[in-house]
């Protein structure tokens, strides 16, 4: 059953069927073990150790599933780009504890000729969806096809893209899933940039300015604790972060109590919040 083969020293088990997984869980949840999920689309950095080891803590086994969702990026995306490294990512999985890796197929998760899905909630209103209007539908889809394919108990989302967590966290409760969603806070490198798969596409001067990003949305956050107008302050972040040498501001708002904000230094798009 395990299919690690042409994995160099790789124990973990790697299931790219999901008929394969079924059995899997089936025996697990015979015995009565709670499953964790993480899903991801591979890169994985301190971040995503950091879902697995909050899954750890809240259930019996770890399932991470890796697969480049294609419906979530738009044709101008970076889709082919996107950073791909199976064997590094199995190495970090296997000494994170992580008990199962799941790396479907394109057709296991979207079979020939699959019409039918579901739409994002209120929560997918505004924010990303301004700049990236069919990411969380993508999103939705590929979440909830994996649900079905592992029928976790609990599922962990990083809080680094708060709207996805809330949007994963509302189709939950409107399509009645019996998942508990849990958040996991934002890592960030010691000068304080969020921790994000993209974040290999910078160069040496981009990285400097990304760096910049989390002590503007900060200092902001703290004016707007100090009482000055969540107007005045957004407008403030917004003459701080073109003064600090960010290429665009796709937006910085307010909402969920949390200051959100997505940049571009170059051609790299980050999102932060506080
Ligand atoms: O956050 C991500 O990496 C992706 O959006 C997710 C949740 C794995 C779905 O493809």
């Amino acid at each position: 059953m395990n299919q690690a083969f042409g994995y160099n020293n790789i124990n973990l088990p790697v299931i790219k069927s999901s008929s394969s997984l079924q059995e899997i869980i089936f025996e697990w949840k015979n015995e009565g073990l709670r499953i964790g999920f993480v899903p991801t689309m591979g890169a994985l950095h301190e971040g995503h150790l950091s879902l697995v080891k909050l899954s750890l803590e809240n259930a019996h086994r770890c399932i991470v599933s890796i697969f480049v969702n294609p419906s979530q990026f738009a044709p101008n995306e970076d889709f082919n780009s996107y950073p791909r490294d199976i064997q590094g990512d199995l190495y970090k999985l296997q000494s994170s504890g992580a008990h199962l890796v799941y790396t479907p197929d394109e057709n296991e998760i979207y079979p020939d000729g699959i019409q039918t899905g579901i739409m994002p909630g209120k929560e997918a209103q505004g924010l990303e969806t301004d700049f990236r209007p069919n990411f969380f539908n993508g999103v939705v889809n590929v979440v909830y096809r994996l649900f079905e394919h592992i029928k976790p108990d609990i599922a962990i989302f990083g809080e680094k893209d708060f709207q996805q967590l809330q949007v994963i966290s509302e189709m939950v409760k409107d399509l009645d899933l019996d998942i508990e969603i849990l958040g996991a806070p934002i890592i960030r490198d010691k000068y304080g940039l969020a921790m994000s798969s993209r974040n290999t596409y910078l160069s040496s001067e981009e990285l400097v300015i990304a760096r910049r990003l989390n002590k503007i949305i900060y200092k902001t956050a703290q004016n707007i604790s100090d009482g000055m107008t969540v107007e005045k302050a957004i407008n403030d972040a917004k003459v701080l972060l073109l003064e600090a040498n960010f290429d665009k501001i796709d937006y910085v708002e307010e909402r969920w109590n949390k200051l959100i904000t997505a940049v571009w230094v170059g051609k790299t798009r980050l999102i932060d919040n506080c």
